[in-house]
C-alpha cells in the first residue's frame, strides 16, 4: 500500500482518524515539495520515531516575497509522492492555495525579533508567513512529532519559540543538514543553477567552514572572523553575490558581540538569480563543519 494522496482537509482528518483512535504516534513533514535527500532524511527521522507519517507539500505563496521566486519555484508532485511512496510515508498532504486560504488570513503569527536578522531582515513579512502556514499545518495534521531541518536554521528557531510560546502541543525535532560529497547543502533550488552556477555556489559553504575554523581556533572576534570567511566569495566572479553573513546566538538569533560559547554562522548568497541559504553550528574549541 503506497503513500494516500489526499488535497482537502476533511479527508486528511478522516484518513487520521483511524491513527488517532489507535493512539499512533503520528509525525508530520512540512514541505513545499520538489523533494531531495535532505527532505528524506527528515521522513526517515519521522518513519523511524512515528507510527503514522504524512508529509505535506505545499508552495506556501504567503511567504515567498518576489513574484518571481514563486513563479520559478520547481513544482514536481508525480516524483514526489513516488518519492514518499518509496520511504514508507502514509499520507501525503498537497491541498491547493484555495483549500489553505479560502479568504486570505487576518491572523497571523507575530515572530517578534526572532526575524530582526539574517533571512528576515531581507525577506519582510516571510517568518510571520512561514510561523502561520506551519501553526495550520499543526492545527490541521494535529501531529505528535514535526521535522523540520537545521538547513533553515532561523526557521527552527522560530517554530521552536512558536511552539513554546504559544503552548502548541507538538515535539519539535530538528535534523542535520545534508549536503552534496563537496558540501553545497541540498535545496530545492539547487535545480535552478547552471552547470558554472552550481560550481561556484559552493563558496558559501567554503565561507562558513573559513568561520568555523576560526572560531573553533579561538577568534572570539565577531568582525574579523566575518572578515577571514566573506574573503572565501571569489569577489571577480559576477554572478555572486553575498547577501550576509552573520554570527548569532543560535537560540534568539541575534549578533553577538563576543564569541564565547557556540554560535551559528549563517549566510546567504545570490547565485546568478537563485538565493541560497546555508549554515554551520560553531564553537570555540570545538570542529564542526
Ligand atoms: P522546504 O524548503 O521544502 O523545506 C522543508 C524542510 O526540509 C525544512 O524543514 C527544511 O529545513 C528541510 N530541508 C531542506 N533542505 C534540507 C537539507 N539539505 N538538509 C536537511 N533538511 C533540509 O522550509 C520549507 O519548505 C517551508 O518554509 C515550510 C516549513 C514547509 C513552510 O512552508
Amino acid at each position: 500500500m503506497g503513500a494516500a494522496l489526499v488535497e482537502s482537509i476533511a479527508h486528511l482528518r478522516q484518513h487520521l482518524t483511524e491513527a488517532r483512535r489507535s493512539n499512533a504516534t503520528i509525525g508530520l513533514v512540512p514541505t513545499m515539495g520538489a523533494l531531495h535527500a535532505g527532505h528524506v532524511r527528515l521522513i526517515e527521522e519521522a518513519r523511524h520515531e512515528c507510527q503514522a507519517v504524512a508529509v505535506s507539500i505545499f508552495v506556501n505563496p504567503l511567504q515567498f516575497d518576489r513574484e518571481e521566486d514563486l513563479r520559478r519555484y520547481p513544482r514536481r508532485l508525480d516524483e514526489d509522492r513516488q518519492l514518499c511512496d518509496r520511504f514508507g510515508v502514509d499520507l501525503v498532504f498537497a491541498p491547493s492555495v484555495e483549500e489553505m486560504y479560502p479568504v486570505p488570513p487576518e491572523c497571523t503569527i507575530d515572530v517578534g525579533r526572532l526575524a530582526d536578522h539574517l533571512c528576515g531582515k531581507y525577506r519582510p513579512g516571510h517568518f510571520r508567513s512561514v510561523a502561520t502556514v506551519v501553526m495550520k499545518l499543526f492545527g490541521i495534521v494535529r501531529p505528535d512529532r514535526a521535522y523540520f531541518g537545521e538547513k533553515d536554521a532561523q526557521q527552527l528557531a522560530i517554530i521552536r519559540r512558536l511552539v513554546a510560546d504559544l503552548n502548541v502541543p507538538v515535539q519539535i525535532v530538528g535534523v542535520p543538514t545534508v549536503r552534496e560529497p563537496d558540501g553545497l547543502a541540498l535545496s530545492s533550488r539547487n535545480t535552478q543553477l547552471g552547470p558554472a552556477e552550481r560550481q561556484s555556489a559552493i563558496a558559501l559553504f567554503r565561507a562558513l567552514q573559513a568561520a568555523d575554523r576560526q572560531i573553533a581556533g579561538g577568534d572570539t572576534d565577531p568582525a574579523h572572523v566575518k572578515r577571514l570567511a566573506v574573503a572565501e566569495i571569489p569577489p571577480d566572479n559576477p554572478s555572486l553575490r553575498l547577501e550576509y553573513l552573520e554570527i548569532v546566538d543560535p537560540g534568539n538569533m541575534q549578533p553577538v558581540p563576543v564569541i564565547t560559547g557556540p554560535v551559528r554562522v549563517a549566510g546567504a548568497l545570490w547565485v546568478g538569480s537563485t538565493r541560497l541559504i546555508d549554515n554551520v553550528l560553531s564553537a570555540p574549541g570545538k570542529r564542526s563543519a
